[in-house]
């Protein structure tokens, strides 16, 4: 069959054109054929009513067949009913299935839980969607329980501050929201995530027509079992956030997925950065921590990176090795990087991994290259912290 490569005359002369090159007044003309660039596709101008409306692609390696549908699905962009639109997001989210079940959302904006996945959306002009104006956080569920919840609904409301967002409940209101949506999700095992928005309100910069915050939950259950082998990490090259933005745990990941996909691209778990004078700071969704030759857990300093829930438990726990002598001392201040790469032990420490053992830094192998015994130690107190904790840890759920 011809590819549309091999096309001699314009595509505009060719016999499917009629069926959108109708000169009737609601349909678009295909005015220009611009001829293919030199990424391999075939550029259209379109006209609406006399008025540029859009440049359509077409790729040169498809046959005509589907460049037709192509083109005919650039034009068809159908007005639907509120019925149908919900009925189109329900089958995107059935088509969309994967690991990961989506239990049960609460929305301010509806003051209430969904269970629908379909229906777990937010508004078009809430300021974290068009202007990152935003912050989140996240807890895990284990056996029933939120793990730290308090702990982190204290660093979304610091987040918040630094966010300049006024949320629209206080720390015990945005706490008994997370319960109650974990508890209409029925989860045992799984994460919650939520977020603290400035709102609806216009497209502009400016908050000042965000009427009202807003606050957004979402429960998680991940079928994934824990991974505790060790993993290899990078540097990142992709630039650390400032301070002020590190230290605010805002929707603004956009660096944070950069170096995820840097470290993927370079077949490695994570990049790592450093800060503005050298320093080891934190992976793109976690916290790093060593153990030196002298048997000392050492962790670089929070000041220009995110305080890690887990990260802090690690330090309280860690104190039980000491005891034990399974460490000597826990340290934590400014790391160089020379010092990391020549630790016994590195390991990724957050809410989502827990602790991960790594093995490779960049070209250096760290220590004997094995999961070291410290880091397996504190994977199991965190999960033992988790299952038996203290109340101060463990929030339980009512089902
Ligand atoms: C940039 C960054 N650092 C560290 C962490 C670890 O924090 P936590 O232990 O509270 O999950 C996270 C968590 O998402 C993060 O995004």
């Amino acid at each position: 069959m011809a590819t549309l490569f091999s096309l001699c005359k314009p595509i505009s002369g060719h016999p499917f054109m009629p069926k959108i090159n109708n000169s009737s007044h609601d349909t678009p003309l295909l005015t220009q054929n611009l001829g293919f660039n030199r990424n391999g596709y075939r550029d259209f101008r379109l006209k609406f009513e006399g008025q540029p409306f859009l440049r359509s692609r077409v790729s040169r390696c498809c046959d005509q067949a589907e460049t037709l549908a192509e083109i005919t699905n650039a034009f068809e962009v159908p007005i639907l009913s509120n019925s149908e639109f919900i009925e189109k997001l329900k089958v995107n989210c059935e088509e969309r299935k994967g690991k990961q079940s989506f239990l049960a959302m609460y929305s301010s904006i509806c003051g209430g839980i969904t269970t629908d996945p379909a229906m777990m959306v937010i508004p078009m002009d809430d300021h974290m969607v068009h202007r990152g104006h935003g912050v989140f956080d996240t807890a895990a569920i284990m056996d029933g329980y939120v793990y730290e919840l308090d702990q982190h609904v204290a660093r979304i409301l610091r987040s918040a501050s630094m966010a300049k967002i006024n949320p629209p409940f206080d720390h015990e209101g945005i706490k008994q929201v997370l319960i109650h949506t974990v508890s209409a999700s029925k989860c045992r095992q799984g994460s919650l995530r939520y977020w603290l928005s400035a709102g609806p309100g216009d497209f502009q910069l400016s908050p000042s027509s965000c009427h009202r915050s807003a606050l957004y939950a979402v429960v998680i259950q991940d079928s994934t079992p824990l991974a505790r082998n060790g993993v290899k990490v990078i540097t990142s090259t992709v630039p650390i956030k400032p301070p002020e933005f590190a230290t605010t745990k805002s929707v603004n990941y956009l660096p944070n997925v950069l170096s995820k996909m840097e470290a993927e691209e370079n077949g490695a778990f994570a990049s790592i950065w450093l800060d503005n004078e050298g320093y080891i700071a934190e992976g793109p969704n976690m916290n790093v921590a060593f153990v030196t030759k002298e048997n000392e857990l050492l962790m670089p300093a929070f000041d220009k990176i995110l305080s890690g829930c887990t990260a802090k438990r690690v330090l309280t726990l860690a104190e039980g090795l000491v005891r034990a002598r399974a460490l000597n001392e826990i340290i934590v201040r400014n790391v160089a990087v020379k010092e990391g790469k020549s630790a016994k032990e590195m390991m990724l420490i957050g809410s989502g991994i827990l602790i991960r053992p790594v093995l490779q830094w960049d070209e250096q192998v760290i220590g004997d290259g094995k999961e070291g015994p410290v880091a397996q130690a504190l994977l199991e107190l965190i999960l033992q912290d988790m299952k038996y904790g203290p109340e101060d840890v463990r929030v339980p759920v009512t089902y």
